[in-house]
């Protein structure tokens, strides 16, 4: 037989009249290979139909599955039971907007910060469909490649103490993406076009650098490196409009 688990899951329906939020108690059995994406499934057809949470992939892939478990945001369908003890608490991501139980509303915030950081490539050359694709350096393709390789899961964001505290902090993910563009040479936007978007308190300098965004981050993106890239950046940057005046 394997271990009885013991789950405390939030419960919370902002939809439904009467739903107050608060913890429930659900019981299973530990089967092999079992993952908390099994478990809530499990959970859902055994013992509580209306269990809110969100799945597409079960691959670490799309990102939705993202929840705190056990205080530490992570994926659930790439979390095993096997690497947790027999209590385990799970709750929605914070700092999200709340669908229900343990499904929150990522999608709404990612296109709002990526609208603020202009995530797109700005270029004012015109495409020529009969010319030969411009060919760019190998390195900077897989450079780029990184950092493209985020899902947009939020856990980064919903580990970030300045995020918890200010709702207009752009967050690790967003500053990732903002990198993403600064190395493209296809992106024509200068230094002092970035620190308009970047160079302030809801942008690189609001983050404490504590780095618990690349603790969490389920795809291994390598945050530091790119914070540091962007702080150094648009450090220069200001200098530079210091000592022009
Ligand atoms: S290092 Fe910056 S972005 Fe990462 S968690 Fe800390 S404050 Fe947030
Ligand atoms: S940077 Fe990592 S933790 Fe943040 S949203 Fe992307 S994949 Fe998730
Ligand atoms: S279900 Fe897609 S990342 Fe977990």
């Amino acid at each position: 037989m394997g271990r009885l688990l013991q789950f405390e899951i939030f419960r919370y329906n902002p939809e439904e009249k009467g739903s107050t939020p608060h913890m429930q108690s659900f019981v299973l059995e530990e089967t092999a290979n079992m993952t908390l994406f099994i478990v809530l499934n499990r959970l859902r057809e055994e013992q509580d139909p209306g269990l809110i949470f969100d799945f597409c992939c079960r691959a670490g892939i799309c990102g939705s599955c993202a929840m705190v478990i056990n205080g530490r945001p992570g994926l659930a369908c790439q979390t095993k039971t096997a690497d947790l003890p027999e209590q385990i608490t799970l709750l929605p991501l914070p700092v999200f907007k709340l669908i229900g139980d343990l499904s929150v509303d990522t999608g709404v915030w990612f296109r709002e910060m990526y609208q603020k950081t202009e995530s797109w490539i700005h270029t004012n050359k015109v495409f020529d469909p009969t010319k030969e694709e411009e060919r760019m350096d190998n390195a900077v393709a897989e450079q780029i490649y990184e950092l493209e390789r985020c899902v947009e899961c939020g856990c980064c964001i919903a580990a970030c103490g300045t995020a918890r505290m200010r709702d207009d902090f752009l967050g690790a993910a967003s500053l990732n993406r903002v990198a993403r563009f600064v190395i493209d040479p296809r992106d024509q936007r200068t230094d002092k076009e970035y620190f308009e978007i970047i160079g302030n308190d809801y942008g690189i300098f609001g983050c404490m650098g504590l780095l618990a965004c690349e603790d969490v981050c389920p795809k291994k993106l390598p945050l530091q490196n790119q914070l540091g890239f962007l702080r150094r950046k648009m450090g220069i940057t200001a200098l530079k409009q210091i000592f022009r005046r």
